[in-house]
C-alpha cells in the first residue's frame, strides 16, 4: 500500500509510516484543537512534492485562513482555495482533479444521512485524492464526529482532544481507525505551537 507523508510533525509514526495513499479521513475535534492547522501541514506538505491541493471551507474565509499561516510563519499563497458548502462541492468539483484535499467542515452540512454521506464520500473518492474531512466536536461527547455516522465511512479516523488534568490542559491525539494499518490505541500529547502542530513521541494510557 502506498503512503503519503502527512506534513505533520511527529504523526506518521503513529500510522506505519504515513496515511494509505486515497483514503478519506475524518479529523474531529473541539473547537481550537488545532484541525485547521493540522489540515494545513497536510496541504503544504503536497504543496512542497508539487501535488494538486485545495482547501474547501465554509467555516472560515480563505482570507482569515491565509492570515492564520501567516501567523505560522507559512506563505499559503500558492494554496487553491474553493468556498463552498459540501453539498455544492460534489457538482462544481465533478471532473477536477486534486491530490489532496482538506475539507473544513462537514459539519456545515446542514442534515447528513448515511445515503447522502455515503455518495458524498464515494465523489471526493472518485477524485482520487487523499482527503481530511474536517467534523466539529462538542467539547464532552461520546461520538467521533458531529453527525455519529462519518466515522463509520471515513477509511480512518483522527480525534483531538484537550483535556484539563490538575489545572493543566492537554492536547491529545488518537487515531481511532486507520484500515490497512497497524495503529497504536493510545493517546499522544500534541502542543500547538508558534510553528503549528507539534505531536509528542511519548503516549498517554
Ligand atoms: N502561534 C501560536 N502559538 C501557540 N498556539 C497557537 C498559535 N497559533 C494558534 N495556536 C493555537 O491553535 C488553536 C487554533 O487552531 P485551529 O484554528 O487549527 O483550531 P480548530 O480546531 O480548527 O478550531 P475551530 O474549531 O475554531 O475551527 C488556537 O486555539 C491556539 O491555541
Ligand atoms: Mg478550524
Amino acid at each position: 500500500m502506498e503512503r503519503i507523508k502527512s506534513g505533520v510533525p511527529g504523526f506518521d509514526g503513529l500510522v506505519d509510516g504515513g496515511l494509505p495513499k486515497g483514503f478519506i479521513v475524518l479529523v474531529s475535534g473541539a473547537p481550537g484543537t488545532g484541525k485547521t492547522i493540522f489540515g494545513l501541514h497536510f496541504l503544504l506538505e503536497g504543496i512542497r512534492n508539487g501535488e494538486r491541493c485545495v482547501y474547501i471551507t465554509y467555516s472560515q474565509s480563505p482570507k482569515d485562513i491565509r492570515d492564520q499561516g501567516a501567523v505560522l510563519g507559512w506563505d499559503l499563497s500558492t494554496l487553491e482555495f474553493v468556498e463552498l458548502r459540501p453539498e455544492e462541492f460534489e457538482e462544481s468539483l465533478a471532473g477536477k482533479r486534486y491530490d489532496r484535499i482538506v475539507l473544513d467542515s462537514l459539519s456545515s452540512v446542514a442534515v447528513m444521512t448515511r445515503d447522502s454521506l455515503g455518495r458524498f464520500i464515494s465523489k471526493v473518492k472518485e477524485i482520487g485524492c487523499t482527503a481530511l474531512l474536517i467534523s466539529e466536536l462538542p467539547k464532552e461527547t461520546q461520538w467521533l464526529s458531529r453527525d455519529t455516522i462519518s466515522e463509520f465511512l471515513c477509511d480512518g479516523v483522527i480525534v483531538l482532544k484537550s483535556v484539563e488534568a490538575a489545572g493543566d490542559v492537554k492536547n491529545m491525539l488518537k487515531v481511532e481507525k486507520m484500515r490497512s494499518t497497524k495503529i497504536d490505541h493510545k493517546s499522544f500529547i500534541y502542543n500547538l505551537t508558534g510553528k503549528g502542530f507539534e505531536l509528542k513521541t511519548y503516549k498517554v494510557s
